[in-house]
């Protein structure tokens, strides 16, 4: 953390060497596996909740050409790639790249490693969708990078977003993971392997970030299940 209660350069590539390093245990996590399994009845409770965040992204039926932002293994990208016609993917770790690639096994996916703090779009596209990034902007740049998603999208096309609840649910992450405490946006995740890193992790208000998306061009519906998720939809203003 900076002096001036910013996010510093350094922990942001702090958190891109986590996913690096995270990326052969990440599905464990939305899978509920291993440290991550919470016991049968909150297990149950985030998969009915993410099932609802996968069909709120099918009914969007985004298609033409599509931008993910973050794909991660790509537990969002084989849902797109139903109705897009080509994707591109960004995402600064080669070894989620890998993952995501092996996973979906599909020409139509043009990835593209960077840095999506300096990364810009050099084309509008169809749809939008970035899941379980928004967290990890840290708030003095969400104006930026929603202005950055704006410029990446035409206008009338469709935005998806999906993170983590507002209310900072204990039970979204494993028992050995403490979270960042009311009005601080940094904490500390541990690998299987027990190696730490320092993170953002930021719980926006829905009420806010619908703000926020209005600022930069976009409408935005923003939505929470009862536990454990936050979700956006909507487009950018023509
Ligand atoms: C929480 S994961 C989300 C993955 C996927 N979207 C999902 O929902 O499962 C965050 C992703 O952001 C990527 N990432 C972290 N820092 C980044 C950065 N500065 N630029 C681009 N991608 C970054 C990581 O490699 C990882 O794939």
């Amino acid at each position: 953390m900076a002096a001036n209660g910013t996010v510093s350069a350094e922990t942001l590539a702090e958190m891109a060497a986590y996913y690096r390093a995270r990326a052969g245990e990440y599905d464990e996590w939305f899978e509920r596996r291993g440290r991550y399994d919470q016991g049968p009845t909150a297990n149950a409770r985030w998969f009915a909740e993410a099932a609802k965040m996968l069909a709120a992204l099918d009914a969007l039926a985004m298609g033409g050409d599509v931008l993910e932002l973050a794909p991660g293994t790509g537990i969002w990208t084989e849902r797109l790639l139903r109705t897009a016609a080509t994707l591109t993917a960004v995402d600064a770790s080669p070894e989620m790249v890998a993952i995501n690639r092996a996973r979906v096994g599909e020409g139509r996916v043009r990835y593209v490693l960077a840095d999506l703090f300096a990364w810009r779009p050099e084309r509008a596209y169809d749809g939008v969708c970035f899941g379980f990034w928004l967290s990890h902007v840290p708030r003095e740049r969400l104006d930026a990078f929603l202005e950055t998603v704006a410029a990446a999208l035409k206008p009338g096309g469709a935005l998806f977003f999906v993170d983590s609840h507002s209310r900072r649910e204990p039970t979204a992450t494993s028992p050995d993971q403490r979270l960042p405490e009311a009005g601080a946006q940094l904490m500390t995740r541990r690998l299987n392997d027990g190696r730490e890193y320092r993170i953002v992790k930021e719980f926006y208000d829905p009420a806010l970030l619908a703000e926020r998306c209005t600022a930069a061009g976009l409408d935005v519906t923003v939505r929470e299940t009862p536990t454990y998720f936050l979700y956006g939809t909507g487009t950018r203003r023509g």
